[in-house]
């Protein structure tokens, strides 16, 4: 009796402990909570010291992110800043090869370690936020997911606390947010502890030499991330807010924009991630076969520089006789579309700041839109369309259907969309028919391109926003979605004072090209289209007027550096035909490729890329440099083995020089094999492009 007693209560004890092991498992998880890349050269480290939430990152046993906070402040409810503990931590490991309809590459691999981890309340109201963490060989995402909770269900969001402290000495390339101009704004290269607010994707190479680049995947729902530094190499996100002053409106569950940090051993390393797409979920729309990838030509250059007008007076540029002569000349030379401006009523006057006046679905008397609809088809090209809102973003939503209807009728499958406005500010008129102004990258414009890019996908269209939200990989969920601007592109170098540097194009891979396509409209043939400035040596370097400050061969290289699955032939067609041999280029590159290997680069000062067609076994190189001739070697490793090419490449000449010399430019064949390597020599502000196709191919031509 006695024995058994004890043997009772030896069970009770033991499962009494067992109990409490199981529950303090629960409620505490241990800490630190650790995961790793597949490779194991990244590590992350989640904490919950003094009730605060944070994380810190290791490359390859250095610190790349010292601990930073995590957590969401809300209105007038209790938040995630304090009084957290870790309360479980789930593991998971993912490797699939997933295919994209069009893009830089067809497959791409998805190979992470993933950890969620439950953060619960020890003190306050009973509350929890999961963060959970994609660790990929090339970088990590987080992002909040807020369950469904008592006490909380609508919330306003009035801080989010996440943070990515860096080595403060990381040189860093930057541009400022809040700016009136939006994403249109020089490169700053400086130390990282110079940078006040700037926008995503930042790009950091720490004294070490490793490259960091932060940014954020998957922006639905949500306000465009930038960051803010509050103390030396502590960055802090800052969210755009809404005109009164709420930083996101949302209700739960939810879950926030993966916060992002791509991480390389160097520049090119950044380059080659496919971290942003792979973070965004899978295509939403279905069969998009419709999405065509392709080049354009358009009435556009020439209201850059004053030719044409966008308005209707006696230099009105779009006319039903000059878009049949684009769409001629479109046909003649294989490309897809024709994008023409000035189309509709509302340019006339000061268009910047006369939103209200536009409309979408009336076009000026000397455009017959369903002439040009029919005639374009009959030439196998389309009509690319247009919509200028000037940020009068109400006014825009009002038409949007009828102006989307309109444009399917006539055959359109691509609609260029802009946002230019004063002050840089979008224009609402709320539910009480007050008029509001909103960031361009704020919640409420996050949803409007989401918006537009949905109907548009109703009918079959592609869209290119200009003076976007920045780009955060949704084209992998909406694959309409196929371009944007939202950097200086080439207009700049029409008007802009100063134009574009020999060195933007060379900072734009490494920072905004890391979001996704970019509609730069590179091939500019007339370098100097103002003609107020003579290409005369006297002349300082570096003169601030208006010019392509670029070599030619320079121009035919961004069509492989700059990616987009459309790329605009900017120059006017009378400047291609003047020099055909060049243009040739053009005619021959594609737009939607197989593959895409960064070859070789540095932030700022040069990068090369070879790209393989989709459709042919060709391959392709762009090389650009900055204001530094540079001699490039360039192995031809990534051709197929065994296998003989002809190489047709466009140079800078011996003399060339973007300031005086920009057209001396050589046009060579050249047998190669995949153990050749290659000799371009770039000058200041050169370039060089080249089309690679298997010598058999050319038998018999
Ligand atoms: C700015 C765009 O970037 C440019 O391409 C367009 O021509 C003008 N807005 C007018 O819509
Ligand atoms: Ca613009």
């Amino acid at each position: 009796m006695h024995t058994v007693l004890k043997s009772i209560l030896r069970f009770f004890v033991s499962s009494a402990l067992i109990l409490t092991a199981l529950t303090s498992f629960h409620a505490f998880a241990e800490t630190p909570a650790q995961t790793t890349s597949p490779n194991g050269d990244i590590i992350v480290t989640v904490a919950d010291e003094n009730g605060r939430a944070s994380y810190s990152i290791s490359y390859k046993g250095e610190t790349v992110l010292a601990s930073s906070r995590l957590g969401l402040i809300f209105e007038d409810q209790h938040g995630f800043d304090r009084d957290l503990a870790i309360a479980s931590v789930e593991t998971s490991a993912k490797d699939e090869t997933w295919e994209q309809p069009w893009g830089e590459r067809r497959l791409v691999r998805d190979n992470h370690n993933e950890m969620l981890v439950t953060f619960a309340s020890v003190a306050g109201p009973e509350r929890r936020m999961n963060v959970r963490f994609r660790v990929f060989n090339d970088g990590v995402g987080f992002r909040y997911e807020i369950p469904k909770q008592r006490r909380l269900g609508k919330v306003n969001i009035i801080d989010e606390l996440t943070e990515f402290a860096v080595d403060e000495q990381s040189t860093t390339w930057w541009i400022p947010t809040r700016g009136w101009n939006r994403y249109e704004y020089l490169y700053e290269t400086s130390a990282a502890s110079e940078v006040s607010n700037a926008h995503t994707p930042i790009t950091f190479k720490t004294p070490e030499g490793v490259h960091l680049s932060v940014h954020e995947a998957a922006l639905v729902d949500y306000s465009g991330m930038s960051l803010k530094q509050h103390r030396p190499g502590r960055f802090k996100a800052d969210l755009s807010p809404w005109s009164d002053g709420v930083l996101v409106k949302t209700k739960t569950p939810f879950v926030t924009p993966w916060r992002t940090i791509q991480i390389a051993p160097d520049a090119v390393g950044l380059l080659n991630s496919d971290l942003i797409l792979n973070l965004n979920e899978p295509n939403k729309l279905g069969d998009v076969s419709w999405v065509e990838p392709g080049k354009y030509v358009g009435i556009w250059w020439a209201m850059h520089i004053r030719d044409r007008s966008w308005g209707n007076d006696t230099i009105h540029g779009a006319t039903t006789e000059e878009t049949k002569r684009y769409i001629d000349f479109a046909a003649k030379y294989g490309f897809m579309g024709v994008l023409v401006e000035g189309w509709n009523i509302g340019w006339d006057g000061d268009w910047f700041n006369n939103g209200e006046l536009f409309r979408f679905a009336e076009t000026y008397p000397d455009f017959d839109i369903e002439a040009i609809g029919v005639y374009a088809r009959e030439k196998g090209v389309r009509l690319i369309g247009h919509h200028e809102t000037s940020g009068d973003v109400t006014n825009y939503e009002n038409q949007l259907d009828e102006a989307l209807d309109l444009y399917e009728s006539v055959g359109v499958r691509a609609v260029k969309t802009g946002y230019v406005a004063d002050g840089g500010l979008i224009e609402r008129i709320d539910d009480n028919g007050i008029k509001k102004y909103e960031w361009h990258d704020g919640q409420f414009m996050v949803e409007h391109h989401l918006r537009v890019v949905t109907e548009a996908a109703k009918r079959k269209v592609a869209v290119n926003p200009h003076e976007p939200v920045k780009d955060t990989g949704l084209r992998r969920t909406y694959p309409n979605w196929v371009a944007r601007e939202g950097a200086r592109g080439q207009e700049y170098n029409a008007w802009g004072i100063p134009p574009n540097p020999p060195e933007h194009t060379t900072i734009l891979p490494y920072t905004r090209m890391l979001s996704g396509p970019m509609d730069f409209t590179p091939g500019i043939f007339d370098l100097e289209p103002n003609k107020r400035l003579p290409l005369r040596k006297d002349m300082p370097r570096g003169d601030p007027v208006s010019r392509v400050q670029t070599t030619l061969a320079k121009q035919l290289a961004l069509y492989v550096v700059l990616y987009s699955p459309i790329q605009m032939a900017a120059d006017l067609p009378e400047n291609y035909e003047k020099n055909l041999e060049a243009f040739q280029y053009i005619v021959d590159v594609p737009t939607d490729w197989e593959d895409s290997i960064a070859l070789a680069g540095e932030v700022g000062d040069h990068v090369v890329f070879a790209r393989k067609d989709r459709n042919t076994e060709d391959w392709y190189i762009g090389a650009i440099t900055d204001e530094v001739a540079r001699q490039l070697s360039v192995p031809l490793s990534f051709l197929d083995e065994n296998r003989a090419y002809v190489a047709q490449v466009y140079r800078d000449g011996a003399n060339a020089d973007w300031d005086i010399r920009p057209y001396d430019m050589i046009i060579e064949e050249r047998a190669v094999t995949s153990d050749t390597i290659l000799e371009l020599p770039l000058a200041p502000g050169g370039g060089a492009a080249v089309r690679f196709f298997p010598a058999a191919q050319n038998d018999g031509q």
